[in-house]
């Protein structure tokens, strides 16, 4: 079994549809949620679905390891960020050489990097009157939004778009395809 933890600071839409995706599974099994905002809606959804969830503060991500001692202790092969709006730190990236996983609401390189995230992404591909968006799957390295594309998925935009229908595209791209890019980059 492969084990997966997902990192989440949000509503987390897509940690919910991962996890469904992967209740089945003989092969690939969500262990974990991890959450580092205490009121992230994410929390609930855990609940709801049965899986463990654990909240975590900067300290506990940054200083005193306890997330790396928690996914050592869960023995998590890759580490899903869904929705996760932090830098991941050295010590991190040294354990899990690319098998960290993240997900980009545009079509990367574009409208990547520190403060773009969520609508704040929608909102700049709006007014920059784009005629494309899109979702970007990537490994994670040390930098925002950079790494390996391991996966694009475009949506079209008109003059009638705003970032809220925007958001509803992306998210139905997320819905259709990370759990199954998951899928073939964990399985190799
Ligand atoms: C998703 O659209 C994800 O692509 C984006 O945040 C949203 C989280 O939604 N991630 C980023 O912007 C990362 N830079 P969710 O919590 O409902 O899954």
């Amino acid at each position: 079994m492969i084990n997966i933890a997902i990192l989440a600071s949000g509503n987390g839409t897509n940690a919910q549809q991962i996890s469904e995706y992967f209740a089945g599974s003989d092969k690939v099994c969500v262990k974990c949620i991890i959450y580092n905002r205490k009121d992230a809606y994410v929390a609930e959804r855990a609940k709801n679905l049965g899986i463990p969830a654990h909240y975590f503060s900067r300290k506990d991500f940054y200083e005193n390891g306890s997330v790396m001692q928690y996914l050592k202790e869960q023995q998590i092969d890759w580490v899903i960020l869904a929705g996760f709006l932090w830098l991941v730190p050295e010590d991190m990236l040294a354990a899990y050489p690319d098998h960290i996983i993240n997900i980009h609401p545009a079509l990367l390189p574009n409208y990547g990097g520190k403060g773009m995230y969520g609508h704040h992404v929608h909102e700049a591909v709006i007014a920059n009157h784009e005629k494309e968006s899109g979702i970007t799957i990537h490994i994670v390295d040390n930098r925002y939004d950079c790494g390996t594309t391991l996966f694009q998925a475009k949506c079209t935009l008109t003059d009638e778009d705003t970032p809220d229908t925007l958001a509803e595209k992306i998210h139905l791209l997320e819905k259709a395809y990370f759990p199954m890019v998951i899928e073939k980059t964990v399985l190799g």
